[in-house]
């Protein structure tokens, strides 16, 4: 049976990207560019404060930095598609502020902080997250390069895989308890709520550098396997993770009748899905043109976290 635990693969993990994306997001202040909206803006500080306390409360960043992996395999500068990788953080940054709520999962810890709306308040964290999709948006049309085309490509992707056959339609599934339907729909729902976010983030970078169609096929396998592969560990890690290490509860699930991987198919059963998981993605990546190993590591991570 394979144990996520005795992998060592994790120090290979694209530190460096992770630092670029951090450096990026801390530069985000949220202003708005003109002066009149800037005034109108005046009061809004408090919701920037916590818009901006959940996004740099850090986080592995596993998004954008597999958004900048896939650039950089498909031989662009990861920098160019930072602004639509970045978007993408904060997007997934706002889906973890309303998952905390006492709405939905009700947890107090995030990222190894009280969540934002224990500090704020519920109301105050509605808006946050709904306010750093709304900025994810604006970076896009804004900061990213590639002309129009590219633009509207990256939104037409990133609205795809938040909306109704994304990340919003699984969590809402999850909070319906539709895993319970059995194993097809239970992988269903972790395609969109989580597997979404996860393979939009290769779509995009496909988006400004598209490949051949062989290669393209790869590359989107690729981004569905690890988006499964990386909800299977998050529920694995939900019964058998610490809670120092991954800086949120664990336990969450069980404690709200969730159903899981580990809940409907035992932990070695699960165990064995993300090993199974795992080797069908690095097997994908064999198959690229370009150089993987950022991705491998990426893939790795995903499978032999701890955090
Ligand atoms: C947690 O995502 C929520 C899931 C979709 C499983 P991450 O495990 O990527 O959380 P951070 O961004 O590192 O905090
Ligand atoms: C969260 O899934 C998925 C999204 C936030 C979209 P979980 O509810 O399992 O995530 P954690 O375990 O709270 O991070
Ligand atoms: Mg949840
Ligand atoms: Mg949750
Ligand atoms: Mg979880």
């Amino acid at each position: 049976m394979a144990d996520p635990r005795s992998s060592t693969v994790h120090a290979r993990y694209p530190e460096h990207l992770r630092r670029q994306v951090d450096d990026y997001l801390s530069g985000l202040s949220f202003s708005v560019p003109d002066a009149r909206e800037a005034a109108e803006a005046t009061g809004t500080e408090g919701l920037v404060e916590a818009m901006r306390y959940s996004l740099l409360a850090g986080g592995k960043r596993i998004r954008p930095v597999l958004a900048l992996a896939t650039a950089e395999s498909l031989g662009r500068d990861p920098a160019d598609l930072m602004p639509s990788a970045a978007a993408i953080e904060l997007i997934h940054t706002y889906s973890l502020i309303h998952d905390d709520l006492p709405a939905m999962d009700d947890d107090d810890l995030r990222r190894g902080m009280p969540t934002c709306h224990v500090v704020y308040g519920d109301d105050v964290a509605i808006l946050a997250g709904d306010a750093l999709f709304a900025e994810a948006v604006r970076l896009v049309c804004e900061e990213q390069g590639g002309g129009a085309h590219v633009q509207v490509g990256i939104l037409r992707e990133l609205s795809r895989a938040t909306g109704v056959a994304g990340m919003v339609g699984g969590q809402y599934l999850d909070l319906k308890g539709a895993g319970a339907g059995g194993t097809d729909a239970l992988a269903a729902m972790h395609a969109l709520k989580t597997g979404r976010l996860m393979a939009v983030s290769v779509h995009i970078a496909l988006v400004l550098a598209p490949p051949p169609p062989a290669a393209d096929a790869t590359y989107r396998a690729f981004a569905r396997e690890v988006g499964l592969l990386f909800q299977i560990v998050d529920d694995i890690l939900d019964v058998a993770g610490s809670e120092a290490e991954m800086g949120k509860a664990v336990g969450a699930d069980e404690r709200m009748g969730k159903v899981t991987y580990t809940s409907l198919h035992g932990m070695d059963r699960a165990r064995e899905l993300a090993a199974e998981s795992h080797a069908r993605a690095m097997a994908l990546l064999a198959d690229l043109p370009g150089p993987a190993d950022d991705l491998a590591a990426i893939a790795d991570t995903a499978f032999a976290r701890q955090s």
